[in-house]
This record gives structure tokens, C-alpha cells and sequence, in this order.
């Protein structure tokens, strides 16, 4: 069953029927201002920060899911109806709902009349603009009532659903021609205003709630709409709302189009003011000035098309595969730079009121997008670097709004400074920018406490071996990667949080093999740019920490099948055959083998093939196995979820690329494909039914096999699969490689491929790369010719402004 279809020329996944098996969304705004959208209209806005300014309410985990939006309503004398079905549910005679990339275009039609909303953030403005057009498609004049909708939110989106007590109280807007203001606390301590206007007369409005919606009425009912004729309400309190009402006439074949723009605003303390209680609408009137024609709207989005042009023109591929090419050249990049924007912030799963941007997340999220906006890349690592401690720890998240770290969360868990290793190397072997190398970053975001970032990573290095238990591998604090392996929690209270509980780390035992393994990928990492700065002595003694940690994993975590996942609190084996339940967990295969531990000695393959016997599924690769069946006190939260979900043996997405970069290490394509195949969201098309999440972006997690119902897919969006798939086809499958001195090519694929080709921006150069593949192997020695000549090894030579024809032969 599918509802809808990839249109890879516009660079849609085109919607067609309503009922999606879940609310499938799309995200506006690349900047400042942000919007979720989902196929029928549903979602909200926000400047900069979900929580504390959010424009419009939106209650999540609703009945129906997902209601609450922005919405038009259209009263013709017939039938009320909404063009993207939603809230009305009148069946129409056609729906289409366009998700494209930072814009959604929905489209009804119903009694000869269509409307279509396209909905976008232009660059660089604070406004969500929809475009309207409205069509006649009769041969007879038609005449109806249009209504639009949308609920203010009192700024603070979680306070705004507790503190009812105040805020059925506080609401205030003004109301002038056709724009309702909303100024709930512009009075006092707020320096903000949003508005919602149309560009053109309207023939009333309504901003109050219960005067629009009635009291014992629905969305789906307005009674207003139903009655066909606006209150012209004014909000005191209560719940304001911003809604216009306009009669019109359509002659038959006419078209009109109508401007609505949803705009937030910030003045200066001096100039609050027009007169005594009126605001000063100076700059919302130039941000309605500025798009209140259809032909200065359709710039903006013509602009907004060319930006993503050229993002996307960066990477992509000529490939005979077009669920691979459409993954790659479109939507594995559009959702990178989603979860850029985001972090993990705002999503119909993350509410929006409570993480910021994570410190492992966000250097994760790194590798997904620094090749499109390099310079935001060097920003948010010098961000994030800001909020690590003297010591090397690092507070867990920050917050994007005051760019400090998060004291509710604190710091300890023990992987987050050497993902700082893999965001700054990352960025350098993109750009080839070493200044950054040299920035003055502060500790905990006091100046006075600043060195270099290359101290950072050094610190960074240093607090893993700083931090060692009693076989000489890293201690794992909180947590590592893995949030909900708690080995040092013990929590009995069911009010507390396994991530902020007190912790037990006094005199504990707790190893990660996890950590282990990143230690040695990263310390590799670390060396080698050592080497490249000429610092010599500080490669030497790196290279015997990492050679000793991996001596340590040989010696003390192999299991005989695989790697161990970790030591408990008392020195206990984690993810040991000894175990009965989660005898193997997918981290440390993923890390152990990617850092290469013991490939002499066959331990990569080994463990990689018992991957494949017991947590490979059809739906992806499960985190652990067998699935916990009770609370182990000792382990935390993992043994929380029932059995096939999240981190208790669901197929935790945002891993299985770690196996398909650690396949392609020991050359098995054909096995890092079908990996690979399984969970990107193209190929599950035919299964959206039961998938249900959004078949363009890769979601958290998949119900794993122990599941009642597995397949299932939940938390799209937001999560760190989307840059490490990309980072996994791209650099490693078809392997294509930002190295410190030039593109490296060294493909590992399925051994039925031919040809293909990758087109590379690089460094102000453009490269052609074909790789071919004439003995249909999976892996071998590439031979290179660069604009006709043969050049030794695998590395290409970039310099600037060049153009380059690379034919790479794989033998
Ligand atoms: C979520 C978190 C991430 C964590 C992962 C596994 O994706 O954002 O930080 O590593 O879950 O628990
Ligand atoms: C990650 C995990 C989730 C856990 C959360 C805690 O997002 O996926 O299961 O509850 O971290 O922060």
C-alpha cells in the first residue's frame, strides 16, 4: 500500500491520499525561524528555540493525532471544507500534498473550487509565507466564505500548557486593518510580537478562541465557519487566536491569490511603542511590505529553490539505482541539514521543550552536512567546544539560544569529548581550513579559561585515558553513546531520571567497550593530524595509548564470538555469551570493528558475522540480543523498554551504519548493501503501511524481531542516522573520501554494480569521479586516471578552481 510517490525531478515525495499511517511533515526555515508542517497542515512555528518562542500551539499526542495547525476553512453554501483535508475531513475530490525541500504545497478541491497553500520560510526573514490561489474550475460564478486559523501560543511553550492559572488571563492581541498582532507580554519583559496578516481586505475576523470554535464545539466544526460569518471577537485572556474572514467571488476560470504571512518581530526596549499601549509596527510593516505581492513571493521562493540547488550540487551521483540516487541527492541531504538546524529539538516526538543541542549529537550530526555549509560547521564546533570543561568532560547539551551548557543535565557521560575529535578532524578534511586549529575556545564558556582548540582535542584524547577502569579501558561514567546503559544508576525511584540521577561512579567498575573502540577510531584520527602538524613527540605518545587500548580490548574484551559491550559496577561481563539475556549489543561490534581491533587475528570478522547471526533482521540490524526481560537494576534504563524497542533490542537506526562501515573495512560490499538497503526510507515503500513513518527520512528506531509488531518505524527526523547513513553510502560504500591533501577513492559495493558516477565540489574544484567496477568485485585496488593520466595510488591532488575527469577502475 502507498500513499504517494517520489517525484525526483521536483524534488518532492508527493502525497495523495490524507490518511497517512502517520502524520508525515516537512520542515520550513534554514535560519532563524522555523516551521513543522505535516501533510495536512498540522504543526507550528518558532523563532530560533521551541520552547521558550513558540508562535502558535500545537498538542502533541493528540485525539486525533496531529490536530492543530494552520488552517483554512472554506464555506461555500454546499459543503465546509479545508484544501488539506484536515480538521474538516470533508472528502475531496482531489488532494495532493507536496513536501518539498523547505517548502509544502497542499492542494484541495472540492465543488469546481480548488485551493492551493504553499507554505515556506523565505532566507533570511522571519516569517512563515502562505500562498494561496484559489480557482474556479466551474462554468458558473461561485461565491464562498474563506477562513483562516491559527492559535497563538503564549510564547513559552511549556509554560503556556501548565500555568493555566495566568495565562487564561494574560492574552492580549490588536487588531488593525488585516493583520491581527499578538502581544501576550509585550507590555513588560518581552521585546516580541507575531502578527498574522493577509494582503488584502478582509470582511471580519475573529481572535478569540471560544467566540470562533464555540465551546462545545470542534476543529473540524468552527462555529463561526459553520454559521458563515466572522464574530469580529477581540481577545482579553482566554485563548487568542488570529483568524480572517473574507466573502468572495470567483468568475468561472478566474483565479485569485491571496498573501497570508505569519511573521514574528523584535523591538528595541526605546521603541516598544506607537502610543501609549499601541506597538510599534514599523518593522512588521516593512516584513509585510517586503512580501505582500504575489510576484516578490514568488522570488523569494525561486531564491529559496536556487539555495537548495545549490547545497544539494556539492555531492551527488549518476547512479542506475534511483531509490540510492534520490537518498543521496536529495533527501539523506535535506534531512542532514534538518538535523543541523535542530539538533533533536522540535519533531512530533520531541516536543520541543526540552533537549538543546547535544554534545555527541551535534559533532555527529556534523559529518552529514559540513560539506554543504562548511562555515556553519566551523561555528557550532566552536560552539560546542565552548561547553567542554578544563578536565576534557563536557556538558552533555547546550542550549542554542544562550549557547551554554545545560546545567539540568550536567556532564559524565563518558564518549561526548571524543566525538570533538571526529567534528573538527571532519571539518578540516572538508575545507582544508587549519586555522581553526588555533582558535582561542573558552572551557565552560569563560573566556579566561580559553586555549586552542587543538588543546580541546588533545584534552579531549587525554580524559579517555584519564578515565580508565581496572582492565585499562575507558570508564563509561553516565552513559556512553548508549543513554540508556546506566551501569552505575541504580535507580529505584521511578521520579527520577536514569540520565540526571545521582551517579554511582564512586569506586565503580564500569568499562565501555564502546568508548574503547571510538577511543582507538579517533585516536587514529588524532595521530594522524599530529603527524600532518609536524608534532611529532605528541604522535608518539598517542599512538602508545591507542596501541595500548587496543591491547586491552584484545586481552580483556573479546568474548571468543564477539566483543564484550562493557564491565559492570562490580566488574561483571556485559554482553557475554556467560549472559542470559543481551549476550551481544551492537556498539562495540560497530566500534571495535571499525577501529579494526585484532583484524589479523580474525576478530573483525568474527565479530561481524555474529552480527549477522544474531541481530541481523529483514528491518535492520537489532541493538542487542536477547532482549532484557526485567529490570536490571544494575544495567539502567535499557531494560526499561519492553523487548523490540529502542535501545532494548529495537533496531536503534543511528548504529547500523557502524556495521556497514565496519563490513566495508574487511571488503564485503555485497553485506554493507543489504545492511544499508533495509533501513534507508526509499526502499521500505512498499511496506509504508507497516513502517508508517515518513518514507523521505530515516526515523530513530524500527521495531526490532522481539517486538509485537516489528517493522514498525518511530521518532522520524531528528536522529543521528540521518548523517551517519550518509556518511556510510557515501564515504564508505561508494567511497568517496575528503582526506587532508585531496578526495580519496576507495569504494567497497556490491559486486554487481558497474558504473557509477559521484560529482564533487571540493575545496573551489569540481570533480567527475566514474568509478568502475569491470571484474564485478567488491572491493580491490583502485587505479586512477585524472584528467587522462595515471596517477599512483588512491588519493587524488586537488588544486583550486580546477576541473577534474577521474576514472577510477576498481581491480
Ligand atoms: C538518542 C540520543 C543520542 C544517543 C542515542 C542512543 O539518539 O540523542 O545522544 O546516543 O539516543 O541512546
Ligand atoms: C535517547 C534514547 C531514549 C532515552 C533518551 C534519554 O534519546 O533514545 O530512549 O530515553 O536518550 O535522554
Amino acid at each position: 500500500m502507498k500513499y504517494g510517490f517520489f517525484d525526483d525531478e521536483a524534488k518532492e515525495y508527493v502525497i495523495q491520499d490524507p490518511k497517512t499511517p502517520f502524520p508525515w511533515i516537512n520542515y520550513l526555515g534554514n535560519d532563524d525561524f522555523f516551521s513543522l508542517i505535516s501533510n495536512t497542515a498540522g504543526g507550528y512555528s518558532f523563532y530560533k528555540d521551541a520552547k521558550f518562542r513558540r508562535l502558535n500551539r500545537y498538542r502533541y499526542n493528540n485525539v486525533p493525532m496531529d490536530n492543530g495547525g494552520r488552517y483554512f476553512y472554506i464555506n461555500d453554501g454546499e459543503s465546509i471544507w479545508s484544501p488539506g483535508w484536515k480538521p474538516v475531513k470533508t472528502a475531496l475530490e482531489e488532494y495532493e500534498c507536496r513536501h518539498g525541500l523547505s517548502y509544502t504545497k497542499i492542494k484541495g478541491k472540492k465543488n469546481n473550487l480548488s485551493a492551493e497553500v504553499t507554505f515556506f520560510v523565505p532566507l533570511g526573514s522571519w516569517v512563515e509565507i502562505q500562498k494561496m490561489v484559489l480557482k474556479n474550475n466551474g462554468d458558473q460564478a461561485k461565491s464562498f466564505k474563506l477562513f483562516s486559523y491559527n492559535e497563538w501560543c503564549l510564547w513559552n511553550a511549556e509554560d503556556d500548557q501548565n500555568n493555566l492559572q495566568r495565562n487564561l488571563s494574560t492574552g492580549e492581541i490588536e487588531i488593525k486593518d488585516s493583520t491581527i498582532y499578538h502581544k501576550t507580554e509585550y507590555k513588560e519583559r518581552r521585546n516580541h510580537f507575531a502578527f498574522y496578516h493577509v494582503n488584502d481586505s478582509i470582511d471580519g475576523y475573529d481572535t478569540d478562541r471560544e467566540s470562533f470554535v464555540g465551546l462545545y464545539n470542534e476543529l473540524s466544526s468552527p462555529e463561526v465557519v459553520v454559521s458563515g460569518e466572522a464574530s469580529n471577537s477581540e481577545a482579553h485572556g482566554w485563548s487568542p487566536i488570529a483568524s480572517h474572514y473574507k466573502e468572495i467571488t470567483l468568475q468561472p476560470g478566474e483565479q485569485k491569490e491571496l498573501i497570508f504571512l505569519l511573521g514574528y518581530v523584535e523591538n528595541e526596549e526605546d521603541k516598544k511603542w506607537e502610543s501609549k499601549g499601541v506597538i510599534n509596527k514599523e518593522k512588521s510593516d516593512q516584513l509585510i511590505e517586503k512580501f505582500n505581492t504575489v510576484e516578490k513571493v514568488d522570488q523569494a521562493f525561486k531564491e529559496l529553490a536556487a539555495y537548495w540547488d545549490n547545497l544539494l550540487s556539492v555531492i551527488s551521483i549518476d547512479h542506475d539505482d534511483d531509490k540510492l540516487s534520490r537518498m543521496v541527492n536529495i533527501w539523506n541531504q535535506y534531512q542532514c541539514m534538518v538535523t543541523f538546524n535542530m539538533s533533536r529539538s522540535a519533531s512530533f516526538f520531541e516536543v520541543g521543550i526540552g533537549r538543546g543541542m547535544g554534545f555527541r549529537d551535534s559533532n555527529q550530526d556534523l559529518i552529514g552536512f559540513v560539506h554543504q555549509v562548511p562555515e556553519k560547521a566551523r561555528q557550532r564546533i566552536i560552539d560546542i567546544a565552548s561547553t567542554q570543561f578544563p578536565d576534557g568532560s563536557c556538558y552533555h547539551q547546550y542550549q542554542p539560544l544562550t549557547k551554554r551548557g545545560n546545567d539540568a543535565i550536567g556532564g559524565g557521560f563518558n564518549d561526548d569529548p571524543m566525538w570533538l575529535i571526529l567534528g573538527t578532524i571532519s571539518y578540516i578534511k572538508e575545507s582544508g581550513d587549519f586555522t581553526i586549529l588555533d582558535e582561542m575556545v573558552p572551557f565552560d564558556n569563560d573566556p579566561s579559561l580559553a586555549q586552542t582548540l587543538f588543546d580541546h582535542l588533545r584534552i579531549s584524547f587525554d580524559h579517555v585515558i584519564n578515565n580508565l577502569g581496572p582492565n585499562g579501558l575507558p570508564l563509561i561514567g553516565r552513559a556512553d553513546w548508549n543513554d540508556c546503559l546506566n551501569l552505575n544508576c541504580f535507580s529505584n525511584d521511578p521520579n527520577e531520571s536514569f540520565q540526571t540521577t545521582e551517579n554511582n561512579t564512586e569506586g565503580s567498575k564500569a568499562e565501555s567497550l564502546m568508548i574503547a573502540g571510538l577511543f582507538v577510531v579517533y585516536g587514529n584520527d588524532y595521530v594522524e593530524l599530529c603527524e600532518v602538524l609536524g608534532k611529532e613527540e605528541e604522535v608518539e605518545r598517542a599512538k602508545g595509548h591507542v596501541a595500548k587500548m587496543k591491547e586491552a580490548v584484545k586481552q580483556k574484551g573479546w568474548d571468543g564470538e564477539w566483543f564484550l559491550r562493557a564491565y559492570d559496577f562490580y566488574g561483571n561481563k556485559v554482553g557475554s555469551d556467560e549472559n542470559e539475556e543481551g549476550k551481544i549489543f551492537i556498539e562495540s561490534q560497530g566500534w571495535c570493528s571499525m577501529a579494526e581491533i585484532g583484524l589479523e587475528e580474525g576478530l573483525v570478522k568474527k565479530s561481524l558475522d555474529s552480527v549477522k547471526e544474531r541481530l541481523d533482521t529483514p528491518y535492520g540490524i537489532v541493538l542487542n540480543n536477547p532482549a532484557f526481560t526485567e529490570y536490571k537494576i544494575e544495567y539502567g534504563e535499557i531494560s526499561t523498554y519492553p523487548k523490540g524497542y529502542k535501545e532494548n533490542a529495537g533496531i536503534f537506526c543511528h548504529n547500523n551504519p557502524w556495521i556497514m562501515i565496519a563490513e566495508t573495512k574487511i571488503g564485503r560490499g555485497n553485506q554493507a548493501w543489504d545492511y544499508y538497503k533495509k533501513i534507508s526510507p526509499a526502499y521500505l515503500e512498499d511496506i509504508q503501511k507497516l513502517h508508517k513513518v515518513e518514507p523521505y527520512v530515516y526515523c530513530q528506531m524500527i521495531a526490532g524481531k522481539d517486538a509485537y509488531i516489528p517493522g514498525e518505524g518511530k521518532n522520524s527526523w531528528l536522529s543521528g542516522t540521518a548523517a551517519w547513513n550518509f556518511y556510510a553510502v557515501v564515504h564508505y560504500i561508494l567511497g568517496i573520501q575528503p582526506d587532508y591533501y585531496g578526495l580519496r577513492v576507495d569504494p567497497c559495493i556490491p559486486s554487481d554494480w558497474k558504473e557509477y558516477t559521484v560529482n564533487r565540489k571540493f575545496r573551489g574544484s569540481d570533480y567527475e569521479i566514474t568509478i568502475k567496477n569491470p571484474n564485478q568485485i567488491e572491493k580491490g585496488h583502485v587505479t586512477l586516471s585524472v584528467n587522462g593520466e595515471e596517477i599512483v595510488g588512491n588519493l587524488i591532488p586537488f588544486k583550486q578552481g580546477r576541473k577534474y575527469k577521474v576514472i577510477a577502475t576498481i581491480s
